[in-house]
């Protein structure tokens, strides 16, 4: 990389953006390879050593947080460009850049992106003359990378879809057709609403000391305890070793008063899934706990809600003011609600931007985007900048597997030390709340990319398709069950991951369930909208509080 024309920030920038590149590719590596050779393995201790040395004679420093929402957006590149369809880095010459937007959206560029491009051409034509404008020409003219993608934007907007044989290089994954064109996202360009406006007016900080209260006197409730004690009592009449086990955020420190009471009932001492019930059965469950409920004189509103995924009996406990919902399967989710407490613990931090960000979630007024698909963006905003650990990580030398069904839900609590992960500073919250809306927002690339807490890094959501088997090799629970299927008679719905969705959220346990599978295209763009004109809204404020 040419540093001669940028001044120290900026090559700061060229640096942070480079090493960024090959963590990319290191992980990229890591999930495709189990081998490496003597050479690799000698220029990479030669980095550990070389980064250890620079980092010796430095001293952190803060100066740059706040604008890691775009690194690009304020200079000149020479070389590339990093494009946010596939992350990678894309060199800016017109035949590479033509090419690689035909990779993504099979389209014919557009006149509108030509006549762009056809800039480049212009500004080098007098120091090296073509013959092929589209193969030949090597342009190193300079670019502004977030005028280039907005152009990216624009023309798969714009252009209406025409079928162009998809070129295939060397090392890329294979895009198949169909996938690009489910995966486009439809445009959705209307702005916050007035509701959303003030909320975002209202300082972050006095929200979420107000809120944090307020869950931490729900989280405690002495209620809990009398629901289950009434819901056992009744049940146990004919299974005497039932036992409830609560869940979700009324445990996490998330809830407010409208929250749901999430509770396992535990009917046959199957916590760790050994007998797998088989959908008759959960349904003669629900009716059957369905009519003992509606006798007794503690519940009402009770609505069996057996066509979900995991079948549910919701029901109001009138005595106690509180909506249960109540599921019968295996303790998996508790196992979920256990590692988001560890997170919580070691990150505060990051509760206090779930906290923001669950509530920002209402505004969007959508209904099948559910609080647990926030609740690991969140986390998985702070994997990606190294602030929590990986599942993978804290499950690796963990001792034996404990096991809930066919998924590993143990894993070992090592303290921020141990992981050698800084701890974020309270006073530093405003800039995580600006991140996670600028790094969802322009950042992830929804259309290709699976936000996946299990890895702590973005596996694309090709490389899921059971037909190939590129499943990240770190997914071993997973490469095990999708070998154990019989794929003809699988169930898209309850065996399959849903990895074609617009919008793909990984469960770090169960890692055939993608938790977004119900947002559709217009949804995501949505969600991508109201990120960007959220980071901009507060990233206005804060500097106006400065
Ligand atoms: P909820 O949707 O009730 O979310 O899921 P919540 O976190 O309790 O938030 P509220 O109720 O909107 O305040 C409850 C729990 O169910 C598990 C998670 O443990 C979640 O915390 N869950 C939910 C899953 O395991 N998978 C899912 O797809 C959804
Ligand atoms: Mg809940």
């Amino acid at each position: 990389m040419e540093l001669n024309s940028v001044n120290s920030e900026q090559e700061l920038f060229l640096l942070n953006w480079e090493i960024g590149d090959l963590i990319k590719k290191l992980r990229k590596f890591g999930s495709k390879r189990l081998e490496i050779n003597p050479q690799t393995l000698n220029s990479l201790e030669n980095l550990v050593v070389t980064v250890d040395t620079f980092l010796k004679n430095k001293k952190p420093t803060n100066k740059c947080e706040g604008q890691d929402n775009g690194i690009f957006d304020k200079f000149f590149f020479s070389r590339s460009v990093h494009c946010k369809q596939c992350n990678q880095a894309i060199s800016t010459s017109k035949p590479v850049l033509v090419k690689h937007l035909k990779e993504h959206v099979c389209i014919t560029p557009s006149q509108v992106l030509l006549q762009a491009l056809k800039g480049f051409d212009k500004e080098k034509k007098t120091s090296k003359p073509t013959t092929d404008k589209l193969t030949q020409t090597e342009v190193k003219a300079k670019i502004e990378p977030g005028k280039l993608q907005k152009l990216l934007s624009t023309s798969k907007k714009k252009v209406k879809p025409v079928q162009v044989v998809v070129p295939q290089i060397d090392n890329r994954p294979k895009v198949d057709k169909e996938y690009v064109i489910q995966g486009r996202l439809r445009e959705y360009t209307d702005g916050l609403t007035r509701r959303t406006k003030k909320f975002l007016n209202i300082e972050p900080r006095v929200f979420i000391k107000e809120r944090a209260t307020k869950c931490s006197e729900i989280a405690n409730s002495s209620s809990y305890d009398a629901v289950l004690t009434n819901l056992e009592g009744l049940l146990k009449v004919e299974h005497p070793n039932v036992k409830g086990h609560l869940f979700g955020s009324r445990l996490l420190g998330l809830a407010d008063d409208a929250s749901d009471l999430d509770i396992f009932v535990d009917i046959y001492s199957n916590y760790d899934g050994s007998v797998k019930y088989s959908r008759g059965t959960l349904q003669a469950f629900i009716l059957k706990f369905e009519k003992i409920l509606k006798k007794s004189d503690s519940w009402s509103r009770v609505v069996p809600i057996i066509s979900a995924r995991t079948p549910i009996l919701r029901a109001w406990n009138f005595k106690e003011k509180i909506n249960c919902d109540m599921m019968f399967t295996n303790g998996l989710s508790l196992s979920n609600t256990v590692l988001t407490l560890y997170f919580f613990d070691l990150q505060p931090v990051c509760y206090y931007v779930t906290l923001y960000v669950k509530e920002w979630s209402r505004y969007l007024r959508m209904a099948n985007l559910n609080s647990y698909t926030m609740t690991l963006m969140t986390i998985y905003y702070f994997q990606e900048y190294n602030l929590l650990p990986s599942l993978y990580e804290l499950q690796t030398d963990c001792g034996d597997g404990c096991y809930i069904t066919q998924w590993k839900t143990n894993f070992k609590r090592k303290s921020l030390d141990e992981l050698g992960i800084p701890l974020i500073p309270e006073c530093a919250l405003e800039t995580y709340i600006l991140g996670f809306f600028s790094f969802y927002g322009s950042r992830f690339c929804f259309e290709t990319n699976v936000v996946c807490p299990f890895l702590g890094w973005s596996p694309l959501k090709v490389d899921f398709d059971p037909k190939h088997n590129d499943i990240p090799v770190q997914m071993e629970d997973l490469r095990a069950f999708y070998d154990s299927l019989d794929m003809k008679n699988a169930s898209p719905l309850h065996d399959l991951f849903a990895h074609k969705k617009p919008m793909v959220v990984q469960d770090p346990f169960e890692l055939n369930h993608n938790v977004a599978k119900g947002l559709v295209s217009v949804d995501v763009s949505k969600i991508k909208q109201y990120c960007i004109l959220t980071a901009e809204l507060l990233e206005e404020n804060f500097i106006h509080v400065r």
